[in-house]
């Protein structure tokens, strides 16, 4: 497990920088942590590192917003409101895994159901400082 500190929103973007540099195709990242804890952030480093600068957008209400960059797909999903995990498999979120990166916001929410192998992201907000970031990684099944 490693963990970082993140003292402001642009360090949490560089983080997504460097964790993109190291994505390949069928990596599955769960990300979680409270509403505003960083997980949109992230993301949005992530993105930026194939080249696809403020383009990020909330998925809540689509569940999925797809990327396709020209070494990879992107799936940035946010499962906040799925009810339970079968619904998940109901609306065919499944089948992205093994076609590109999946990056799933709230997505201990379906934990059970996704391939064993996975990178767990867990943000928290710090009690002292709106502006710092805990930040634990873990690579689950590797
Ligand atoms: N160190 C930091 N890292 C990331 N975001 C920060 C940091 N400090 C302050 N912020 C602010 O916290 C907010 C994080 O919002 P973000 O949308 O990334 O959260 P989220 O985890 O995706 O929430 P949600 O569960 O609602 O989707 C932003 O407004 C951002 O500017
Ligand atoms: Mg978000």
């Amino acid at each position: 497990m490693e963990e970082i500190i993140s003292n402001s929103p642009n360090e949490t973007i560089d983080l997504g920088k460097k964790i993109g540099a190291t994505l390949k195709c069928g990596d599955i990242l769960i990300l979680s942590g409270d509403l505003g804890a960083g997980k949109t952030k992230f993301t949005e480093g992530i993105l930026s590192y194939f080249g696809l600068q403020n383009e990020i957008s909330s998925p809540t209400f689509t569940i999925v917003n797809e990327y396709y960059t020209n070494s990879l797909n992107i799936y940035h999903f946010d499962v906040y409101r799925i009810e339970d995990q079968e619904e998940f498999f109901y609306l065919g979120g499944d089948e992205y895994f093994k076609k590109g990166v999946s990056i799933i916001e709230w997505g201990e929410k379906i934990e059970k159901i996704i391939p064993k192998k996975y990178i767990k992201i867990d943000f928290s907000k710090s009690l002292d400082n709106e502006n710092v970031r805990i930040i634990k990684i873990k690579k689950i099944g590797y």
